[in-house]
């Protein structure tokens, strides 16, 4: 699997909400729902997602939401933004049932792929059944242990080329930003005695610097300026600016450079 990140804006406007929820057929995708916030309605709207670890800016991601959202609400003015991560299958249907043959009591639900609210329930419905040892007809459709070829072989290639590059190739490639490049509250890898070094300048130009290697299985991290995070393209795990960890696989902190 690997992890999506997607962007979320919450807006207030003076003009009558719709009801339900929309989702767009077009690319890129954008989702509209309404929730009650402060005994009034507001609108979100999402979408602009990408993988997570590749990078992204806030003009593609919430500078985008915002323009859709001035586009059908004018008077629109944004209350809340924030973003979020969902795992994802290379054949896009999600992992559900028995962790493996080894662990029989145990059971996984994942890989939802954004349709966490439904396939969640999806998920309590067939690991229920195989508790009761009932027969769930859905149950063979996301059986977690399947061992077959993926047939999304776009997918497939794109997550080797990916993992390839994050894991050897992108480590031996020159980076080309230098230390005095790097502007106050933004980050990069720069390179020192041909070691690749992580850097972070807070807005004060404090100097954060790690060794940007993921502590899960060694891929190089990218920059991610919306959030001041290292994030993984492999897996999707992501570090704070200090090289603390925030988000699994990875269980262990970056290793910190005192320059
Ligand atoms: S190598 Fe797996 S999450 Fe980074």
């Amino acid at each position: 699997m690997y992890q999506s990140t997607s962007y979320l804006i919450a807006v207030e406007t003076k003009k009558t909400l719709f009801k339900g929820m929309h989702i767009s057929s077009n690319d890129p995708t954008f989702s509209f729902r309404t929730a009650l916030y402060d005994n009034k309605e507001i609108l979100l709207i999402g979408g602009m997602d990408h993988k997570t670890g590749n990078p992204s800016s806030y003009k593609d991601t919430y500078g985008k939401l915002e323009e859709v959202a001035k586009k059908y609400y004018p008077d629109s003015n944004v209350l809340f933004r924030w973003n979020t991560r969902d795992c994802i299958s290379l054949d896009k249907i999600p992992y559900i049932g028995s962790f493996s043959s080894s662990m029989p009591n145990m059971f996984v639900g994942t890989g939802f792929k954004k349709w966490g609210m439904t396939l969640s329930n999806v998920a309590a419905n067939i690991i229920v059944d195989k508790i009761c040892d009932n027969h769930n007809r859905y149950e063979y459709l996301f059986k977690s242990t399947r061992l077959k070829p993926i047939k999304n072989h776009d997918e497939f290639k794109n997550m080797v080329i990916q993992s390839t590059n994050s894991l050897l190739l992108d480590k031996f490639k020159k980076t080309n930003m230098s230390f005095d490049e790097i502007k106050n509250n933004s980050g990069s890898i720069i390179e020192i005695n041909n070691e690749k070094i992580g850097i972070y300048k807070d807005k004060n130009g404090k100097i954060y610097a790690v060794k940007p290697i993921c502590t899960h299985l060694g891929c190089l991290l990218s920059w991610n300026d919306i959030d001041k995070t290292w994030d993984c393209p492999c897996h999707g795990s992501r570090f704070n600016f200090d090289g603390t960890n925030l988000y699994d696989p990875a269980f262990k902190n970056l290793s910190f450079y005192d320059l």
